[in-house]
């Protein structure tokens, strides 16, 4: 049987349009699914909108519009970027829709009989724009106006809430964070800071609380708005929208229904997820889980954010960067390749157009496109066009071949744990090495010195090396990996990992090449 393997992006407000955040997410979500579809593993990749609360209700609401109307428009931005950016998802879930409500009812009426859930009171600070209830002291003050960590103004709510008793399970979650890798129960927060901020958060909750645990609970529903899903039985109330939101990741897999197709995908495999949403997702979620009696998802993944030019994205200060736009302007494949190259997965970046046209130009254009190019202008100038036989390396090919063959189980190394970059890191090196090959064994040389069996072995090996380059990298950049196959003439079922086992037959004719990649002119900028 194949193995399942299920991930997902948060799903987006659509209280305004996509933004090169968006982007972000999406395409590393994107090339982590790509992976396992190159290994033949069954996938399952998610992604959606976040369509109620009072954010979206305000929103809509300013734009002069009916809620269900205006969501309806901003989601299909969200829709419309999938195919803008490339994504293969399996799925795209909006929480207005009515298999998610029905699905947000079950959750509840699970944890009503299990009596996780009680009716209480709820006094204290929310911001709206986070929709997060926060302690008065992770405020500050400024001009008569209180402010969340994260810079949104709070608001004093007082009103009847249904309480999720959340205190009751932050022992277990301590307990499952701190299981070794590789146990079935961890809960594994990654990279390591956030595992680390998310654990002290838990443990000084725990401590300031001793005596009163059940401060810790969490207020699910609130009365002073209705754009929401209602609580079964109680529709004075809408489920807190991290509650509906959350709940979209087992919607999806076809909760509640037990026979559901898709439900061999949970648990989830990794949720990605931006910083500054990693509590909802390693605290909150497997908390509402485990009191339901669901498996909590194995991994939540944190990723950085990116300032603009050096700022901070925002609109007020106008820079905010429209993805469509970008795509347009480098092509896919370069942003692609850029956003998951330039910053370490898990870190804070700059997105500066420079930087982006600079590994266009110096990466994928000079280093890779000029070697496709050159071996394949050779094979067609001097080899009549066909692919050279296979040969055993002689001595002085062995350590650039080996290092070819390895490559693949290096990236999946680098894929399993998420670190992007080092997995391109790993193959921009091997490319290097080609390029070093190429210009040691001078392959445009032998011919005129009557060597052309050794001019047939040497363009040989660089033919298997970008085979094996275009394969690792197809996850990245799947629309310019294919054209490489193509050019390589890899048939459309030898375009995976375990195809790279058996090697093309020699003699095949192989189609003229063409670039790849185009160079970006920075002044053109
Ligand atoms: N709706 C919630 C998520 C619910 S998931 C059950 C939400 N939506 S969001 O649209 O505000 O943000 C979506 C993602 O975009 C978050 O992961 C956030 O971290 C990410 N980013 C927003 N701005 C970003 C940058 N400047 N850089 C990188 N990612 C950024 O939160």
């Amino acid at each position: 049987m194949k193995q399942t393997r299920y991930v997902t992006t948060p799903i987006y407000y659509v209280n305004d349009k996509p933004h090169v955040g968006h982007a972000y997410t999406s395409v590393a979500a994107d090339v982590l699914a790509r992976w396992w579809r190159l290994q033949g593993h069954e996938v399952f990749f998610l992604t959606g909108t976040d369509e109620h609360g009072q954010k979206v209700e305000k929103a809509a609401r300013d734009a002069g519009m009916d809620p269900q109307a205006f969501t309806d428009q901003v989601s299909q931005h969200f829709r419309d970027l999938t195919g803008t950016l490339g994504l293969w998802n399996d799925d795209f879930i909006r929480t207005t829709e009515a298999r998610h409500k029905a699905a947000c009812s079950a959750l509840w009426e699970e944890l009503a009989r299990r009596d996780e859930i009680y009716l209480g009171h709820y006094e204290g600070w929310y911001a709206v724009r986070d929709e997060a209830f926060y302690g008065p002291d992770e405020l500050t003050e400024r001009d008569g106006v209180k402010y969340a960590p994260s810079g949104a103004p709070v608001e004093w709510v007082r009103e009847p809430s249904y309480f999720f008793r959340l205190s009751k399970w932050l022992p277990e979650l301590l307990r499952r964070f701190d299981l070794p890798f590789g146990h079935p129960e961890r809960i594994d927060v990654q990279p390591e800071a956030r595992r680390n901020e998310v654990r002290a958060f838990v443990q000084q909750g725990l401590k300031d609380f001793a005596d009163k645990p059940e401060k810790l609970d969490l207020s699910i529903s609130r009365t002073s708005f209705t754009w929401g899903v209602k609580v079964p039985g109680d529709p004075a109330h809408v489920m807190y929208v991290w509650l509906d939101a959350l709940t979209n990741y087992i919607t999806a897999a076809g909760y509640p229904d037990p026979k559901a197709k898709r439900w061999k995908f949970w648990p989830a495999d990794v949720h990605f997820v931006g910083k500054d949403i990693v509590r909802f997702h390693a605290i909150y979620w497997p908390a509402f889980l485990m009191a339901a009696g669901i498996e909590p998802a194995k991994r939540v993944f944190a990723h950085g954010w990116w300032t603009i030019e050096g700022q901070k994205m925002s609109k007020s200060l106008g820079n905010v960067i429209d993805p469509v736009a970008l795509v347009a302007e480098y092509g896919l494949d370069p942003l692609r390749y850029f956003l998951l190259r330039e910053v370490s997965f898990g870190s804070d970046g700059d997105f500066s157009r420079k930087a982006l046209i600079g590994r266009n130009n110096s990466e994928l254009a000079d280093a890779l496109g000029n070697l496709a190019n050159r071996t394949l202008s050779l094979i067609q100038k001097n080899c009549e066009g066909c692919l050279p036989h296979k040969k055993d390396p002689r001595d002085t090919d062995k350590l650039f071949v080996d290092e070819a063959q390895t490559l693949p189980t290096e990236v999946r190394v680098r894929l399993e744990s998420q670190e992007f970059h080092m997995a391109l890191d790993a193959i921009m090196a091997a490319v290097r090495s080609a390029n070093v090959y190429i210009t040691v064994h001078a392959p445009w040389a032998l011919k005129k010195t009557q060597q052309e069996e050794r001019m047939a072995e040497v363009l040989r090996h660089l033919h298997d090396a970008l085979r094996v380059f275009a394969t690792v990298l197809w996850p990245f950049m799947p629309t310019t990996m294919d054209a490489l196959f193509d050019q390589l003439g890899v048939p459309a079922d030898a375009r995976d990992l375990a195809a790279l086992a058996t090697p093309l037959p020699g003699g095949i004719a192989l189609p003229p090449p063409s670039p790849l990649f185009r160079k970006i002119e920075i002044e053109a900028v």
